[in-house]
């Protein structure tokens, strides 16, 4: 009912936004991983890289819930909302390591929200191939961003990168449900475009 539609946007986004993720009962990946005595500036850095990646966690909220409300079909709805109850999980996690670090999520939130889910909604609307094919999209950028920041963090953050690998683990596998369900190559332009804007968010939630 589109009423009920209405209020699951609004009611992802306000949680989203406000920090009150529910996601599945899955376990904090770093819940068994000593924390490291990290120097000052290598804390701080592993803090804006959590932030870039909590970032990425937001802007999968919308997309998915974008993709959700888009599409006409039931089915790949309920996988959609499936795949985003995890990113929920990852949205947890980022927070609960940025909170560790003393660190902060991104100021320009909304903006990653609202760009997420527009870019979402007009995938879904393209039709079944083209949503899923922003699934494929989005999900193989993300597993390669966070490869370079399972090098890139501090050697001794154990923590965190036990965090990214778990994220890592299930991008890969959205990535790969998506492709079996018929996901289709989104075309160059489109493609070209997301890779602008994952430079923005990954620059932009570094610092702000
Ligand atoms: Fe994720
Ligand atoms: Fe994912």
């Amino acid at each position: 009912m589109f009423s009920d539609q209405v209020i699951a946007n609004i009611d992802n986004a306000l949680r989203t936004l406000t920090g009150q993720q529910i996601g599945s009962d899955r376990p904090y990946p770093a819940r068994d991983v000593p924390d490291a005595l990290l120097r000052p500036w290598e804390r701080q850095r592993a803090g804006r890289m959590m932030r870039v990646n909590h970032a990425g966690e937001i802007m999968a909220q919308a997309l998915y819930t974008g993709q959700a409300t888009g599409t006409n079909d039931p089915a790949l709805r309920e996988q959609l909302q499936q795949a985003r109850v995890e990113e929920e999980d990852h949205l947890r996690w980022c927070e609960a390591r940025l909170r560790e670090l003393n660190s902060r999520p991104s100021l320009l939130a909304p903006l990653w929200y609202s760009a997420g889910w527009s870019m979402g909604f007009l995938a879904a609307r393209r039709g079944r191939a083209s949503n899923l094919g922003l699934v494929v999209a989005v999900e193989n950028q993300v597993e390669e961003h966070l490869n370079s920041h399972l090098d890139e963090l501090p050697a001794d953050d154990e923590r965190s990168r036990a965090i990214v690998a778990q994220m890592r683990d299930d991008e890969v596998g959205h990535a790969e449900k998506a492709e079996a369900l018929g996901a289709e190559k989104l075309p160059m332009p489109v493609r070209m475009a997301m890779g602008v804007f994952s430079k923005v968010l990954t620059r932009g939630a570094l610092w702000i």
